[in-house]
């Protein structure tokens, strides 16, 4: 079992925020970073001890990032397993190729999960127009029709409401190789944020409650609004999915809780999670430090919650001509700004976070909210002042 020590490197593939605040976390334990990304500006490669710019699919820099790395883990699920295999000939890769080969495709998720039992939306492969219109008839309508590779936010998904809309919705996914779902009037989304380390030990962080805009998360409310025998039968499926595909590091698996407290799986990322950056000021050990604990064979922390949290995203749309008018946030000693320090702006790019600690999760709600709407109305409550 290799463990790799403070001093030692960890490698990221991808540098965007994730990496960003894994790197964040890895520094302060005094680990050294090496990221591979395509941008040698973005989030994670500013805060890089060793920068090595190049695509996700170039075996020469994964190769690079391997000799200058002491174990190699992800931001993305979306690099080709293949690649991973490349370098697990070289150093230490957590999680492996071999779970990112049946995570980073949806219908291989959904075989997988059905082979354990998981309960989820019914769903059928589509890969050309026949398919199309007998996937709709598994799923019914509405449905939801979406390509097995490189989704993320939404992109790559398309809901389609009448049989006459199906080959349009088809015809907006390039053609691409899909799956259809139905689609689930659900009550609540909720995430299990997990951990497994080389031992197979696992550690949970608390449920966190979703609310998305547009297919975006917005908001993540902590402790979730679900009994505790959901919570832990929500556990029980996460535990599940993570032995069976032996990972190591962090794991968020997505769910929608439906009427009479049913829970159905969306979707398992492997990896830390936007759902889980509350716990990054919100927990004794973050998902970050979570995350390199487990992939540098270190013992888990304690992912205890220190106080009630609210984290909600900033998004693109609320950049103007310049930048949001920051007093926005920090004039409330409760609320932490988190920017990632991209450069591009676009509609419906996630730029940062505000986190919000409180006596209760309404209250923190309720604050974070109301910051979230000052900053889309451009106006800082009190103009440029403190007051
Ligand atoms: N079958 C469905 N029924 C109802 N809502 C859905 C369904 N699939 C997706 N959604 C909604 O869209 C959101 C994003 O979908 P999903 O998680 O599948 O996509 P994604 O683009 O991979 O997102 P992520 O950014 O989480 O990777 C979900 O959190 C949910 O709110
Ligand atoms: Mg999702």
């Amino acid at each position: 079992m290799t463990r790799i020590w403070p001093g030692e490197t960890v490698g990221i593939l991808g540098g965007g925020q994730l990496a960003r605040m894994l790197a964040l976390e890895a520094r302060r334990m005094g680990y050294r970073i090496a990221i591979l990304d395509p941008d040698p500006e973005g989030p994670a490669m500013q805060i890089a001890d060793v920068r090595v710019p190049g695509a996700f699919d170039d075996p020469q820099a994964a190769r690079s990032l391997a000799e200058k790395s002491d174990v190699i883990t992800l931001d993305t699920e979306h690099v080709p397993a293949a690649l991973l295999e490349l370098i697990e000939a070289i150093k230490p890769v957590r999680p492996s190729a071999d779970v990112l080969r049946i995570v980073q495709d949806r219908l291989e998720q959904r075989r997988f999960l059905e082979a354990q039992g998981v309960p989820q939306v019914r769903y059928a492969p589509v890969s050309d127009v026949e398919d199309l219109h007998a996937a709709a008839k598994v799923a019914g309508f509405p449905c939801v029709l979406k390509a097995r590779r490189s989704g993320y936010d939404g992109k790559g998904q398309v809901r389609v409401g009448h049989p006459d809309e199906l080959v349009g919705a088809w015809r907006s996914l390039g053609e691409a190789p899909a799956v259809m779902e139905s689609f689930v009037d659900f009550e609540r989304e909720i995430s299990v944020l997990l951990a497994r380390d080389l031992e197979g030990n696992l550690r949970f962080h608390p449920i966190a409650e979703n609310v998305h805009r547009r297919h975006i998360l917005h908001l993540t409310r902590v402790p979730a609004r679900v009994p505790a025998q959901l919570a832990s039968q929500a556990e029980e499926l996460g535990a599940r999915i993570a032995s069976a595909l032996g990972h190591i590091g962090m794991m968020a698996i997505e769910l929608f809780v439906t009427g009479n407290d049913g829970l159905l799986v969306n979707e398992v990322a492997p990896r830390v999670h936007n759902s889980g950056h509350y716990s990054f000021g919100a927990c004794v050990t973050s998902q970050f430090e979570q995350h390199v604990r487990a992939v540098c064979g270190l013992p888990l922390g304690d992912p205890s919650l220190l106080r009630p949290a609210v984290m909600v995203n900033l998004l693109g749309d609320i950049w103007r001509d310049s930048g949001p008018a920051w007093s926005t946030v920090l004039r409330h000693p409760t609320a932490r700004l988190h920017l990632y320090g991209k450069r591009r702006v676009s509609p419906g790019r996630k730029m940062g976070h505000v986190l919000v600690l409180g006596e209760d999760a309404d209250s923190a709600s309720a604050l974070a909210e109301s910051i979230a709407a000052a900053l889309e109305r451009g106006t800082p409550p009190g103009g440029s002042t403190w007051t």
